[in-house]
C-alpha cells in the first residue's frame, strides 16, 4: 500500500524561488510530497512528545519553519487548539497546497494557516509565543543567522524549539551489506550536496551562536524489527527522493540502486539476520527567549 501511494515522481511546482535539489537534497517531486507525510507518520510520536516538553499549550501564537505537507504544524495545531493559531511556512507550493488539504481534512483550517516563502525573506508583521521547526535547520546555510533573524518575531518569554537528525547514529544490529550501502549513499548525498547530516547534536551550537540561552536537549528514535516495519519502505524511498542528487554527483545509479525492489531486498536481509534497526535519532533543542535578542 505504501509502495503504491509513492509511485510518482512528477515534479511539481516550487514556490517564491526556483529550486532543486542542490538548494533541497529530497528534490520537490509528487512522490516526496508523499514521502514527507509517511515519514511524518512514522516519527509523529517523536515530535509530538518533544513539542509538549518545550512547553507548547492551548492558545499559543506558533510559527513553524519548514513545514513541508504540514505534519508538524498539524500536532501545533492540535497541541494550541482553536483558541491557539500556527502558521507555516515553506517554500515549495504544492507542499502548501497538500498542507492546506491536510488541515481542512482535520478540521484546523481554522486556526492552521500556511505562507509560501524563502526563510531568509520571511518576515511576519506580528510577534509569536512559539517558533518551531522539524528537519528544516540541516538544510539551511546559516542556521544561527536564520534562528537569531527569527527570534525577533518571537514574544518575551516565547519558545524556540526545534527537533533535527543524527544522521550518522543510524543502525543496524547486526549489520548487512545492502543496509550498509543504503547508509552510505544517504550520509554520502546529503553531505557532498551541502547539507548537515549531524544537525542535531549541533543544534546546542547554533542556539549558542544565535544569542540564545543554552537549550534543553533531548534525543528521541524509533527502534525496528521484523517484516512488518515501514523502516525498509522509509530507507528504499528516501533513497528515491535523493536519486538525482545521487547521480548527479556521482554516488550511485539507479541501476545499482533499483529503487523498486530496494524495501523487499532490505526486508530480507534484516528478516534473515533478525536485524534491529534504528533509524537517525531526532535531537530536540528548545530555550525561552527571556530577553529580546536586540536588547541583550
Ligand atoms: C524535510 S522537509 C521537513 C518538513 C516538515 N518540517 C516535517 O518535518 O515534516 C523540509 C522542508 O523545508 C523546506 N525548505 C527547505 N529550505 C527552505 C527555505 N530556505 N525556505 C523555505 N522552506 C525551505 C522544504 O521545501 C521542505 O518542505
Amino acid at each position: 500500500m505504501q509502495k503504491a501511494l509513492l509511485d510518482d515522481s512528477q515534479p511539481n511546482g516550487i514556490g517564491p524561488g526556483s529550486h532543486d535539489e542542490a538548494s533541497y537534497a529530497l528534490g520537490y517531486s509528487k512522490h516526496e510530497l508523499r514521502r514527507l507525510a509517511l515519514q511524518g507518520a512514522f516519527i509523529r510520536n517523536l515530535t509530538e512528545d518533544f513539542l509538549r516538553r518545550a512547553g507548547l499549550a492551548r492558545g499559543m501564537q506558533v510559527l513553524d519553519l519548514g513545514s513541508g505537507v504540514g505534519d508538524v504544524s498539524l500536532i501545533a495545531g492540535q497541541l494550541v487548539g482553536p483558541s491557539g493559531a500556527v502558521l507555516g511556512v515553506d517554500r515549495s507550493i504544492e507542499a502548501i497546497e497538500t498542507a492546506e488539504k491536510r488541515v481542512t481534512e482535520a478540521g484546523q483550517c481554522h486556526w492552521v494557516r500556511f505562507a509560501a516563502a524563502e526563510l531568509d525573506d520571511f518576515d511576519p508583521d506580528k510577534k509569536f509565543d512559539a517558533i518551531i521547526g522539524r528537519l528544516i535547520l540541516m538544510y539551511l546555510p546559516d542556521p544561527a543567522t536564520t534562528l537569531r533573524r527569527l527570534a525577533d518575531h518571537l514574544r518575551p518569554g516565547g519558545i524556540l524549539a526545534f527537533q533535527e537528525m543524527a544522521m550518522p547514529s543510524v543502525r543496524s544490529v547486526p549489520d548487512g551489506s545492502e543496509f550498509r550501502r543504503c547508509r552510505r549513499w544517504i550520509l554520502e548525498t546529503f553531505e557532498r550536496g551541502g547539507f548537515e547530516v549531524d544537525m542535531g547534536p549541533k543544534l546546542h551550537t547554533a542556539f549558542l551562536e544565535a544569542g540564545l540561552s543554552a537549550p534543553q536537549m533531548i534525543a528521541a528514535g524509533r527502534v525496528e524489527a521484523g517484516p512488518q516495519s515501514f523502516v525498509y519502505e522509509y530507507v528504499a524511498e528516501t533513497l528515491r527522493s535523493l536519486l538525482p542528487l545521487m547521480e548527479r554527483l556521482g554516488i550511485a545509479w539507479a541501476e545499482e540502486v533499483q529503487p523498486d525492489t530496494l524495501a523487499d531486498r532490505l526486508r530480507a536481509e534484516a528478516t534473515g539476520n533478525s536485524a534491529c534497526i534504528m533509524p537517525p535519532p531526532l535531537v530536540g533543542a528548545w530555550t525561552r527567549l527571556e530577553v529580546p535578542l536586540n536588547e541583550k
